[in-house]
């Protein structure tokens, strides 16, 4: 059966976070807190990682680490246990010599405390044959990928692009460019595991409980069913806790090697600059053509990347283009550099976020070059379907979002010439930029209900709460499949002992795991009836949701006011406001918390985030929370979010849209865009330093 749309009674309340008591009161355990589900004292690793970009390891002199009287071990690519596939180099840790960048872990020292593991790993001596290094992304020689992440086509040309942008009476040819930018989540990457009887336990702080045993075991040369993963809170993730890294492998042949004393990690906020992902420097070309009156009608985005030659990694910078505005010849494309670098993956929006803040910027280049107003370019240009598919949108509100953001923001009193309004030392300006997000949905998601006594019922799905509140819309969507109250139910989850969920990612979650719930409770009360004996229960698994024939987004508006001094160049943000459209809100607190930290995430990456690469190792100097600057409080000013009032039905039953990532994008164009506005001065790379303006 395919799940049906149903009532939603709790849904579109605001419901406290269940969890909300156990995380304030440090009663929720994290990934290293679960002693009291160890028999045994734990050991303690730490990472020892490579000081040169590229070349091999001669040589792991451990002697003076394991004089230490509370050094247990020192693991190297010499004696750590072998792995049965090595392909995954990123994963494939202490496996052979090779050196792929600076900061790949190279030893692992085991000791009673990680006091002991942390001295011990400054005592190991680790002697490297340097070889050349190519680590800079600027020159670097690049490739055309097979495809970009997520499975994009990597390129794509509609139309006759050198056509009509040769005929087009106004041509925009601009770069914009994001820097590396890196996740930072409040809880660094972490793991206790246990190896016992041939199986390996992990208490892991992970956004996909079942990615991380379907990756592990086959390379552990284990079944999967041998391979128990438990997230039961998660300290944050921003996606670099969407896919397993270096560090999860670490601790699991550690486990391995101590066989069946429990290992505990916790990566360094150091380390997580090198071992936990990133997101890629992005440099996009955009052409533009258009007529006078601002309809666009050759529209190229060729996005360059960096990789690492350990294992690619292709942002999709260019896929939004593919979809945002109407333009009848239209041409997109990625390249990357394979570097001896860190591997990148994951970070709030990738794809979206860096290219909707290249487009968007240049869609504010255009307004000027034009000298049309922002928000009547983008309706001028709004696409009558699909650009891509020729499908029809279902939900395509776009428009709608950016009037109710000038209503609200007061767009009207804008002046329209820049640099026009001095207030004491202060530049002021205004700017606006559309936000995207694809609906995205995940087949194969199981869920399992079991009647339990007092008409009560027990919930179960192996989907992960990052703390987005996941285990609260859940909850809530689980209690309207049945139609009973949310307290009626017994919720389990993020344990691969339960059924299979695919990763809190891709805003992907609560559409893809709230589906296998709501199509599980229908399937339920067909078999079992309104007043089922206890212990009976349904399982099924979703093979696919949503309208196929229809192009499902989200949209949105995020308008910035920006004030820049006139002497300093500082950038303030007093006001940011988001309109959503993201389909029916399942809790309007949870939802807000998203979009807000979606904004916020937005704001630090226009005005702050940068991450400096050393010239010689590729490795970046700036791997602390003092020297790569995110947003503080003082930075966070009046945030608004709105959405309208919207059900889709088509992308999912509880007629919801993913929202953990819109949030983020467009942020840094609206910002850029009113600091543009504010000066006259047009930036077009990211963050928007003071030295730019002044
Ligand atoms: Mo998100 S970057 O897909 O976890």
């Amino acid at each position: 059966m395919t799940a049906r749309p149903f009532e939603a009674r709790s849904m579109g309340t605001a419901l406290d976070r269940v969890d909300g008591r156990e995380k304030v009161t440090g009663r929720a355990t994290y990934a290293v807190e679960h002693d009291a589900d160890l028999d045994e004292a734990p050991l303690h690793a730490w990472l020892v990682t490579s000081t040169t970009a590229s070349g091999r390891v001669l040589r792991v002199d451990a002697a003076e680490a394991l004089a230490h009287p509370h050094v247990v071990t020192v693991l190297d690519h010499t004696n750590a246990p072998r792995l049965a596939d090595t392909e995954d180099r990123e994963l494939a840790v202490l496996q052979d010599d090779r050196i792929g960048f600076r900061g790949q872990i190279v030893a692992v020292v085991l000791a009673e405390t990680s006091e002991a593991a942390r001295e011990g790993a400054r005592l190991v001596r680790v002697h490297q044959e340097a070889a050349d290094a190519s680590v800079s992304l600027d020159g670097a020689e690049t490739y055309a990928p097979e495809e970009a992440n997520g499975g994009f086509e990597a390129a794509t040309d509609q139309g006759d692009f050198d056509a009509a942008w040769a005929a087009a009476p106004v041509q925009l040819e601009q770069t914009y460019s994001t820097p590396l930018e890196f996740n930072n989540p409040m809880e660094p990457h972490a793991a206790t595991a246990l190896w016992r009887d041939g199986s390996l336990t992990l208490w892991d702080s992970t956004q996909a409980v079942h990615g991380v045993a379907s990756t592990l075991a086959p390379m552990l040369g284990i079944s999967q069913d041998r391979v128990r993963v438990q997230a039961p809170y998660i300290g944050g993730g921003f996606g670099s806790k969407g896919l397993p890294h270096g560090p999860e492998m670490a601790v699991a042949l550690a486990a391995r090697w101590a066989d069946g004393r429990p290992v505990k990690l916790a990566v360094t906020r150091q380390q997580m600059f090198g071992l936990t992902g990133y997101r890629t420097r992005t440099v996009s070309h955009l052409r533009i053509g258009a007529e006078p009156d601002g309809r666009i009608t050759a529209l190229e985005h060729a996005a360059v990347g960096q990789s690492s030659a350990v294992k690619e990694f292709v942002e999709q910078t260019a896929v939004p283009a593919r979809m945002m505005y109407a333009a009848s010849s239209l041409r997109t494309s990625h390249r990357v550099a394979a570097l001896d670098v860190a591997v990148p993956s994951w970070m709030r929006a990738p794809g979206e976020m860096p290219g909707m803040f290249a487009l968007e910027v240049a869609m504010d280049d255009l307004a000027e070059a034009t000298g049309i107003d922002p928000i009547e370019l983008r309706e001028r240009n709004e696409p009558e379907v699909d650009p891509e598919t020729g499908n029809p949108y279902n939900n395509r509100r776009l428009v709608e979002c950016l009037h109710r953001g000038a209503d609200l923001f007061g767009w009207q009193d804008r002046p329209a010439e820049p640099r026009a309004t001095l207030d004491g030392d202060w530049w002021v300006g205004t700017g606006v930029a559309s936000a995207t997000y694809p609906a995205s949905f995940a087949p194969g998601n199981t869920a399992r209900i079991i009647a339990l006594d007092g008409g009560r019922y027990e919930v179960s799905i192996g989907a992960v709460d990052l703390g987005t509140g996941s285990r609260t819309v859940l909850l809530q969507i689980a209690a309207d499949a049945l139609g009973v109250d949310p307290e009626a139910i017994d919720l389990a989850l993020a344990d691969t002992d339960l059924p299979m969920a695919t990763v809190a990612g891709g805003s992907s979650g609560t559409s893809s795991w709230g589906t296998a719930i709501a199509q599980t409770a229908q399937q339920f009360r067909a078999d079992h009836g309104e007043h089922p004996d206890p212990g009976v229960e349904t399982t099924t698994t979703t093979d696919g949701y949503p309208s196929t024939d229809h192009a499902l987004h989200s949209f949105g508006a995020v308008f910035a006011e920006a004030r820049v001094h006139r002497l300093t160049g500082e950038v303030r943000v007093p006001r940011l406001l988001g309109v959503y459209s993201v389909g029916r809100v399942i809790n309007p607190m949870t939802a807000r918390s998203q979009l807000l930290g979606g904004l916020t995430m937005g704001l630090s990456a226009a005005l702050f985030e940068d991450a400096y690469q050393d010239p010689r190792f590729g490795h970046v100097v700036t791997q602390d929370l003092a020297s790569y600057h995110v947003a503080a409080h003082a930075d966070v000013r009046d945030l608004q979010v709105e959405w309208l009032d919207d059900v889709d039905e088509l992308a999912t039953p509880m007629g919801s849209r993913g929202i953990g990532e819109i949030g983020i994008v467009g942020t840094s164009a609206a910002i850029l865009n009113a600091a543009s506005h504010a000066t006259g001065v047009r930036v077009r790379d990211l963050p928007a330093t003071p030295d730019v303006f002044s």
